[in-house]
């Protein structure tokens, strides 16, 4: 009950903040518009038909979402669970392992994008409680996992994996054994005291009870024919069984008991009430569906921004405490990365200056090998990339390493390369990015360097809050009303040649960040310029009607306007992002200021106009030409 009311407390002091930061309308959108999407997938399966060959079929359907490792597993006849699990490909799994002799009518199975722990069998889910009673599938974070397993420790419990989740199962036990609870109540009261995104499956041995709930993460109930239930991350999974399907929401917890199969039950497990949900039939097909309400999954993963920048925030305070003093002690710092990682480290070198009067040196990956005289073995070098596979990364890594100096990477893909070579890591946690274009995983990257700018000024905690405050503007900046207008904007757009953009301080990273994103993939030559560069050439391509974007914010004001006009004056078309808007825009975007956290917020409506553009032109915004998501040659 404790815990109950320090949530609310914590919500309520949460929205406070966004309510004064912002003043923007805090709504609701229906569950089903909800561009929620933590990657990695969830499928279970409760029924009268054998389990293991839907739960493999489910998980092969999920497999767009991108994962590490999979692991299957059912209560046979008796109550004894039967586990099967490994790195690797669902198939590979399958083959090396035999998936379908799992007996039994009731399993559940995942798909794992690794966060808490590497790529391990031991890691990989699901997991077991320590008596064994208990298994548990989960997508997400437990970010309160480490005081959960100390005081289970107390307790006497044991833990075999690295993993946040393994807390899940054995507070469950907890609340059993040790408590006397049943088993529905004791999920409640584990699901109570998680704090965090979850999507969590959790079955019983003895009474055959299967348990669903969601907090922030994703979880749709599948009702099928004859007393067959699914519940999966995603309804591609089961859709080939059924098209009824019931949307969750958050707190919503599914019991469904296999015995008197006939009906499931809601509950909140925040109050523990009942709750009502209807029944609806999706219309979708598989494809359509892997892509849920998105034609592209550019598009999908700019929405999943909402969720990805919150999760690049929720890191380990440990970890990036211990990495800020190595930060602190380093002679020397390299920020060093390609293309939109580029983008990323450029930013928040003005970050680091601005926040912590700290100097960070920032380099092109692939222009480093021009500072090998520089690097000693109390240099620090940190390779921002998102797979942690770009070969110019690696060339640079290598080279630091040889001259001993100490590696940090920041990287979506646990266990890639940048990792292996890496003497720590931080991980985007963005989950797998489909699409060529770099969006979710972009924000992700400046969210964790803001949070490390933050942490080297002594102000950890107010880095995590500004970040926390910004889930609302991320919110309102990927709406289906944003949308709307920036395709009027593409319209106008679609017929030019030259787009310019223009920035300054961190903006200026924006502003190369933003022409990257238009010209890779609509085709059209967009170039940026730090405001002040205007006069010293660029100006003599503005003539009438020629297009130029300016990113404003409170700091930039003053001379960023001032080269608008220099715009204006010459007939240019001008574009204004930012707080707000003078007479001279003839197109405005309004953004709210967020002081150190701009660059985050800006680049949204750019990434969603570059996507707008592509469509228009009849490019596929998933496929640029002669672009590749990870490039491995010089
Ligand atoms: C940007 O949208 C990408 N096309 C590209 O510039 C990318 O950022 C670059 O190749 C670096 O990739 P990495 O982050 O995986 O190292
Ligand atoms: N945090 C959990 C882990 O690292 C779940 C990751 C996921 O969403 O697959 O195992």
């Amino acid at each position: 009950m404790e815990n109950y009311s320090r949530r609310i407390l914590n919500a309520a002091f949460f929205l406070a903040g966004i309510v004064r930061r912002n003043t923007i309308v805090i709504y609701e959108r229906s569950p089903k518009g909800i561009c929620f999407f933590i990657m990695c997938g969830i499928i279970a399966y409760a029924g009268t038909e054998d389990a293991a060959p839907i739960l493999l079929e489910g998980l092969k359907r999920l497999e767009y979402r991108g994962y590490d490792s999979a692991g299957i597993l059912t209560i046979n006849g008796g109550s004894q669970f039967e586990l099967k699990k490994d790195v690797g490909k669902v198939l590979e799994i399958h083959l090396k392992v035999n998936l379908l002799d799992l007996k039994g009518t009731i399993g559940i199975a995942h798909t794992r994008w690794a966060t808490h722990g590497g790529v391990t069998r031991r890691n990989a889910h699901p997991h077991v409680s320590n008596n064994g009673k208990i298994a548990v599938i989960h997508n997400g974070i437990i970010e309160n996992y480490k005081d959960l397993k100390a005081q289970l420790e107390s307790e006497g419990f044991h833990f075999y994996s690295e993993t946040d989740t393994e807390v899940v199962p054995n507070l469950i036990e907890y609340w059993m054994r040790i408590r006397g609870a049943n088993f529905v109540q004791a999920a409640l009261n584990s699901f109570q005291s998680l704090e965090g995104n979850f999507a969590i499956v959790v079955i019983d041995g003895d009474s055959k009870t299967m348990i669903g709930s969601k907090n922030g993460s994703p979880l749709v109930l599948g009702v099928g024919q004859d007393r067959n239930y699914f519940l999966a991350s995603d309804i591609p999974a089961f859709l080939d069984r059924t098209k009824d399907v019931v949307y969750l929401y958050d707190g919503d917890t599914v019991v469904i008991t296999q015995q008197e199969t006939d009906r499931y039950e809601i509950l909140d497990f925040r109050t523990g009430k009942k709750v009502e949900r209807p029944v609806q039939s999706v219309s979708w097909d598989i494809e359509h569906a892997a892509k849920g309400e998105f034609d592209h999954f550019m598009l999908k993963e700019i929405s999943e921004q909402v969720e990805t920048i919150q999760r690049a925030a929720s890191q380990d305070r440990q970890t990036i405490e211990e990495i800020t003093a190595r930060i602190r002690k380093a002679r020397g710092v390299f920020l060093i990365g390609c293309g939109s990682s580029y983008h990323a480290c450029l930013s928040a070198s003005y970050l680091f200056s601005k926040l912590a009067s700290f100097h960070i040196n920032t380099v092109l990956a692939s222009e480093f090998s021009a500072y090998e005289d520089f690097l000693k073995e109390d240099t620090l070098v940190i390779a921002v990339t998102q797979s942690g596979e770009t070969i110019d990364v690696l060339d640079a890594i290598k080279t630091a390493k040889q001259k001993g100096c100490q590696i940090i990477s920041i990287v979506n893909v646990m266990g890639s390369s940048a990792t292996q070579f890496a003497d720590a890591s931080i991980f985007l946690n963005a989950g797998p990015e489909v699409s060529v274009l770099s969006t979710k995983t972009y924000t992700a990257q400046l969210a964790v360097l803001t949070l490390l700018a933050f942490s080297l000024a002594g102000k950890y905690d107010e880095g995590v809050r500004e970040l926390k405050y910004l889930w609302n503007v991320v919110y309102n900046l990927t709406s289906q009303n944003m949308r709307t207008r920036l395709k009027q904007l593409a319209d106008r757009l679609s017929t030019s040649e030259h787009i310019f953009v223009l920035g300054r301080g961190s903006l200026y990273a924006t502003a190369l960040e933003a022409a990257l994103k238009v010209k890779e993939v609509s085709y059209i030559h967009a170039e940026a310029f730090a405001g002040g560069e205007l006069k010293h050439g660029p100006i003599s391509l503005i003539g009438k009607g020629t297009p130029v974007m300016v990113f404003v914010s409170k700091d930039t004001e003053s001379k960023i306007l001032s080269n608008a006009m220099e715009v204006k004056s010459r007939g240019g078309y001008l574009i204004g992002i930012g707080p707000s808007a003078i007479d001279a825009f003839d197109f405005f975007i309004k953004v709210p200021e967020n002081e150190e956290l701009n660059p985050i917020s800006q680049i949204i409506p750019i990434q969603i106009l570059a996507y707008q553009l592509a469509v228009i032109l009849g490019h596929d915004p998933d496929r640029p030409r002669n672009l590749a998501k990870s490039v491995t040659v010089r």
